[in-house]
């Protein structure tokens, strides 16, 4: 009995990660320079089942026929034994990886290459963060962090750079993987034929949070787009509440304000995310928690329990001083 619900255990574990990687599947592609990617493999994927299965059945019958002399219906003929070797182990070979060189490095990576600037609507800039994104829109006021919001079928210029060490920015249904370097801007062209949720990740080894660097990129239909840009460009709202007002005097006079930035505010630290909407977005700590009731004091008791090796330290506060920070960042909409 007890294997047979560890098996249902396991079945639904499978399950729940395919479904996670889903959505995030480079074969389930959601624009142009995806689709061609996707094609790309599909094709890598036939041309090299059929060299595996072609090479097992040589094999096979090679096998099978192990008592027989020389080679089934050609005999025993050195010339062209010798032939089978250059024609299947060079000539084929090499036909078929000067074929896939072409079709890949000289067509398809042409097709997902960076925008021509004239082409785009507008520019995002993503800066990578041990262990969280950056992102700022254009020439405007907005920033945010992990979650990217574009107008649906609209052609975005992705500008990546890395704040610290060598991350690889990767929404694997809308485009191929750029890497950020330090002191190089790389770009990519940022485009969603449906309106949704595309997940991404990081895809450059960066460090103890490697695997908890992901991100959204949300495609919104363009007036919610243009209303949620409105939203970002804005400084945060003075505290309504007594209590919130009260927690943000305990983010200013603690250590807070010296890493976050909330824009109208004196708050304008620079090492975590920006948090003057904090609560526009669905997660937390790069998509490792959600966004919700709990999750946000969980996160702000004790940080590194969540991600260990973070740069937030847990802060010890007070037990009303931090229920007022909470509702002081819950405030930050
Ligand atoms: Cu950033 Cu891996």
């Amino acid at each position: 009995m007890t294997r047979r619900l560890g098996a249902l255990v396991a079945i639904a574990a499978a399950a729940a990660a395919a479904a996670g990687c889903g959505e995030q599947s480079p074969l389930d592609p959601q624009s142009g320079p995806a689709r061609d990617t996707a094609t790309l493999w599909w094709w890598l994927f036939a041309v090299a089942s059929l060299f595996f299965v072609g090479t097992v059945s040589l094999l096979l019958v090679s096998w099978l026929l192990r008592k027989r002399e020389g080679i089934p219906l050609l005999g025993k003929s050195p010339a062209l034994t010798t032939g089978l070797v250059v024609a299947f182990g060079m000539v084929v070979p090499a036909a078929v990886l000067v074929a896939t060189f072409v079709v890949s490095d000289l067509v398809v990576i042409h097709k997902t290459d960076a925008p021509r600037a004239a082409t785009t609507a507008m520019t995002i800039t993503v800066t990578g963060h041990q262990w969280f994104w950056e992102v700022r829109y254009g020439n405007t006021t907005a920033v945010t962090a992990n979650e990217i919001h574009i107008p649906v079928k609209t052609r975005v210029n992705l500008v990546g750079r890395t704040a610290d060490v060598i991350h690889s920015f990767w929404v694997p249904r809308l485009n191929r993987k750029i890497d950020l370097i330090p002191d190089h801007d790389n770009r990519i062209l940022l485009y969603a034929d449906e309106p949704g949720r595309y997940r991404g990740q990081c895809a450059e080894f960066c460090g103890l949070q490697h695997a908890h660097m992901s991100m959204y990129v949300f495609a919104d239909p363009p007036e919610r787009f243009q209303a949620w840009l409105d939203n970002m460009k804005r400084p945060a709202q003075t505290p309504a509440t007594p209590a919130a007002r009260q927690g943000e005097q305990v983010f200013m006079s603690n250590q807070c304000a010296s890493c976050h930035t909330i824009r109208g505010t004196p708050a304008r630290g620079e090492v975590g995310p920006d948090l003057t909407h904090l609560m526009t977005r669905t997660t937390l700590a790069a998509l490792t928690i959600p966004n919700r009731k709990g999750y946000l004091g969980d996160w702000v008791l004790d940080p590194q329990h969540i991600k260990p090796g973070n740069k937030m330290p847990a802060l010890n506060l007070s037990g009303p001083d931090f229920r007022r920070l909470l509702t002081y960042l819950e405030s930050l909409r």
